[in-house]
């Protein structure tokens, strides 16, 4: 049987193995919840997008740059994996940044977005000598002009612009509509303002235009319409006498969550961008083209396991309850996100039920009305395609520890990063003397 997005999933004789490994075996031996992520599936995810853009540099003689999205999942064991495969980083705070640093990413190929930077984070960029500052105001711009005077240097930075593209997902995770917080406004003239704006500051040196306008995008096409405005205001800036190296899109191309929908991957958004950059090679020097994604390079790559404690019958449901929740996943809670959710042990018998955590909230429900082979207490569970936004957002909500992941390859599993303990969940927590 076949996963769409996710190879690394199979069902053989009845059971669920991930990279080969049975689901059972792997939570018997770790325990659960348990992420689990396949160094293969985020290795195979990567070349897709190295494979599909490298006609963009046959082409045009440019560089392509994929910068990895670290919010996605910035475990430092993948981060250094893809690190090791070439690719740069996108950060959005001091944190990521250090990561990335840690992860020998090489500075030309870190990128820092976020429209909050704070002086810190700044002076940490600019010491860094990153690629660039995707700038989101021109109060930062200020800024950023201000601390590299200070600091005697020069920042590279790009723009990031609002385009006001309908990205057509979740309104939770769009980005670059006008009423969004995100980015320069490109139609009202404040975009062109800011950049005249920079051409004039000493401490700044303008790299490029950055755009992104949402997250799990499953249609091509406004991708294409934001590569136009980006490509539209290139030409624009062109005409004022400004140059531009660097274009980066974002990221944003949507994973296969439902496993009855194909949705377009890494080689037609190519087809799509670089066909549309092209339509403007006779009007612009072609531009270096640089790309964020952070969920389609890891999300089909990573699976969490939980076991099932108990199953009780209400008027309404039979509910299945798991010992992993929404402190370990939050997506299907803030939402309302599907995953595909699938027993370890694929028994004959089918039933529908509800997928619930233990968590004090009603929304912590995996899954509703699912239609799953029978379940019995002590099986395990898998929800699938949580590599991204899975651990990066976990809490400890509940006062529960953050779970432990393992990463599988073809020889072996490893532990790369540990459960929480106890004492880790009081470990910041200060009483004053008279409470002791
Ligand atoms: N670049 C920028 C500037 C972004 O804001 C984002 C995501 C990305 C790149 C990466 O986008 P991706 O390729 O992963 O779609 N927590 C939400 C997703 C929020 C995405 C925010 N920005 C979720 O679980 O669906």
């Amino acid at each position: 049987m076949k996963f769409l997005g996710n190879d690394m999933i199979t069902i053989e004789n009845g059971v669920l193995k991930i990279d080969g490994y049975d689901g059972n075996k792997l939570a018997k031996e770790y325990g659960t919840p348990l992420y689990v992520m396949s160094e293969n599936q985020i290795i195979r995810n990567f070349k897709s997008y190295e494979d599909a853009f490298k006609k963009y540099v046959e082409e045009t003689g440019r560089e392509f740059i994929l910068c990895y999205a670290y919010k996605a999942n910035s475990n430092l064991a993948i981060t250094k994996l893809l690190s090791k495969l070439g690719c740069g980083a996108d950060v959005v705070s001091g944190g990521e940044l250090y990561i990335a640093k840690l992860s020998n990413v090489p500075s030309e190929k870190i990128v820092f977005n976020g429209n909050c930077k704070t002086k810190d984070e700044i002076i940490m960029g600019i010491e860094n000598n990153i690629r660039s500052f995707n700038v989101d105001s021109i109060g930062e711009l200020i800024l950023i002009n201000e601390i590299a005077k200070e600091i005697g240097t020069v920042a590279n930075v790009a723009f990031r612009i609002n385009p006001d593209v309908n990205p057509k997902t979740h309104p939770k995770i769009s980005t670059g509509l006008k009423n969004n917080k995100f980015g320069l406004d490109v139609q009202s003239g404040i975009a062109m303002r800011a950049i005249k704006m920079a051409k004039e500051m000493e401490n700044i040196n303008i790299v490029g235009i950055h755009c992104h306008i949402g997250s799990q995008l499953t249609d091509i096409s406004p991708f294409i319409e934001e590569t136009k405005k980006v490509m539209d205001f290139i030409v624009e800036l062109k005409n004022e006498g400004i140059e531009i190296e660097d274009v980066n899109l974002g990221g944003g191309l949507g994973v296969p969550y439902h496993k009855d929908k194909e949705i377009p991957n890494q080689y037609y958004l190519a087809d799509a961008i670089i066909g549309t950059i092209m339509e403007y090679k006779d009007k612009v020097d072609l531009p270096n083209l640089i790309l964020e994604p952070g969920r389609s390079v890891v999300a089909t790559a990573g699976v969490l396991l939980g076991k099932v404690h108990y199953i009780k019958e209400t008027p309404c449901a039979k509910w299945v309850m798991i010992d992993a929740g929404m402190n370990d996943m939050m997506r299907p809670a803030i939402y309302e996100a599907y995953h595909e959710i699938i027993p370890c042990v694929l028994r004959e018998e089918k039933e529908v039920v509800n997928i619930a955590g233990g968590l004090c909230e009603s929304s912590d429900v995996f899954g509703k009305n699912r239609k799953l082979p029978k379940v019995e207490v002590g099986d395990i569970i898998a929800i699938l395609d949580v590599g991204a936004y899975g651990i990066s957002m976990a809490n400890n909500y509940n006062a529960r520890g953050r779970p432990r992941m393992i990463l599988t390859r073809n020889r072996g599993h490893h532990i790369i990063r540990e459960r929480e303990t106890y004492g880790e969940l009081i470990a910041k927590d200060i009483v004053p003397d008279h409470l002791l």
